[in-house]
């Protein structure tokens, strides 16, 4: 893996791709004076990575390391609550440097710490998983779960400085695969025709995961996150097209419960869309066909689900891109190219139920 480094200076974020023996040196170039560092993770996370979290150790002189439980579940209020009093308790200032490392969990409630603890303290991202390098630990957002719905209680904290290091790709499983790939082909199909050729050459044959070169396409996803929420920080306008497949696959993950996972959601998400998309006359069904190709080219990619489309409508009302009796629906103009309709809800359930 090759050290580089990539700057944001609008948000004052910089990003460097380095092995984990860099990770001190790196973070003392950004901040050479911080003695206290509190860092989060999670119980599997320290489990497979301990060692990169030892190089911590020696470097400051007040060192928390704090290990709460893997999953969903943990995105909770009583562990934000108890995070914030853990960092009382041991008298962190505000010189504070507040490390996540960890997938998007971590990172969501990890940020959220920082950007209230003593009103805001510096944050450093460590993103162990696919999905969390190339989308959750970029644009700021942090969040916990109420018991009435999904990151309901939140704010906008940059980190100051993320660390990439693809030795966490090694040890993923499909499931946290399917989560990653499923954004890494919403980029695709969105934004970058390039990513969405060379994702067909590596899906479509029988390379293995570890025989390509993730760094590439991860930086083209970040740099692509970047820019859109650099136009448009408050989620008014552009920031929306990062839902493509999101408005469908969010209406289903309600209706299966949320037992259904995200990724599996997205991706049935983007081809129903992509179908929407054709129906509306932008996307070509030769286009529609290469994207339903690239989804399921690979066994744990395939979508087997079949919901009924009635079920899945009933529950799109509840969809934060509606405003009244409308939507901000994002649609696939050409693989590569998207953008935002702003249309009648009743008349785009017309159009996802009408027959092809
Ligand atoms: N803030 C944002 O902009 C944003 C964007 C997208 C998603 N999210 C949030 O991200 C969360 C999902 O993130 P996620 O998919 O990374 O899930 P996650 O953080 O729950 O991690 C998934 C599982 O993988 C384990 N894990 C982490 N790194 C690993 C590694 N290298 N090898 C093996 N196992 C590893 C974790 O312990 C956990 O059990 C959701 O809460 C979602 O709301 C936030």
């Amino acid at each position: 893996m090759k050290k580089y480094e990539i700057s944001f200076p609008k948000q004052e974020t910089r990003v460097i791709t380095c092995k984990s023996i860099h990770y001190v040196r790196e973070i003392r170039k950004v901040f050479p004076d911080k003695t206290e560092l509190f860092l989060l993770t999670d119980r599997n996370v320290f489990s497979l990575y301990n060692e990169h979290i030892r190089q911590f150790i020696n470097s400051f002189s007040k060192l928390i390391v704090e290990v709460i439980p893997p999953g969903e579940r943990s995105k909770n209020m009583s562990n934000l609550k108890k995070i914030l009093n853990k960092l009382a308790e041991k008298g962190f200032s505000r010189n504070t440097l507040f490390v996540t490392m960890g997938g998007g969990v971590i990172g969501d409630i990890g940020g959220l710490s920082a950007s209230i603890y003593m009103r805001g303290v510096d944050l450093i991202h460590i993103p162990t998983t696919l999905l969390s390098q190339i989308d959750s630990a970029f644009g700021g957002k942090t969040a916990v779960n109420l018991s009435y719905g999904k990151n309901l209680a939140g704010s906008f904290h940059n980190a100051k400085l993320i660390l990439l290091n693809n030795e966490y790709l090694t040890t993923h499983n499909n499931r946290l695969w399917i989560e990653g790939l499923a954004e890494m082909i919403k980029y695709a199909v969105g934004f970058d025709k390039m990513l969405f050729l060379e994702l067909e050459d590596f899906l479509l044959s029988s390379q293995n995961f570890n025989e390509v070169n993730w760094d590439k396409w991860i930086e083209k996803c970040y740099k692509l996150k970047m820019s859109i929420c650099l136009e448009d920080p408050d989620e008014k306008s552009n920031r929306v097209l990062l839902n493509i497949g999101h408005t469908i696959g969010h209406a289903l993950e309600k209706l299966k419960q949320f037992r259904l996972s995200h990724g599996k959601s997205v991706l049935f998400g983007i081809i129903e869309e992509a179908k929407i998309s054709r129906k509306f006359h932008f996307l070509s069904i030769e286009e529609e066909q290469r994207i339903v190709n690239l989804i399921n080219s690979r066994e744990f990619l395939k979508i087997r689900l079949r919901p009924s489309l009635e079920s899945i409508t009933a529950n799109i009302k509840w969809d934060k891109k509606r405003r009244d009796i409308n939507m901000l629906f994002p649609v696939i103009d050409s693989i590569g190219s998207s953008h935002i309709e702003y249309i009648k809800l009743d008349k785009l359930i017309k159009l996802i139920l009408s027959k092809d």
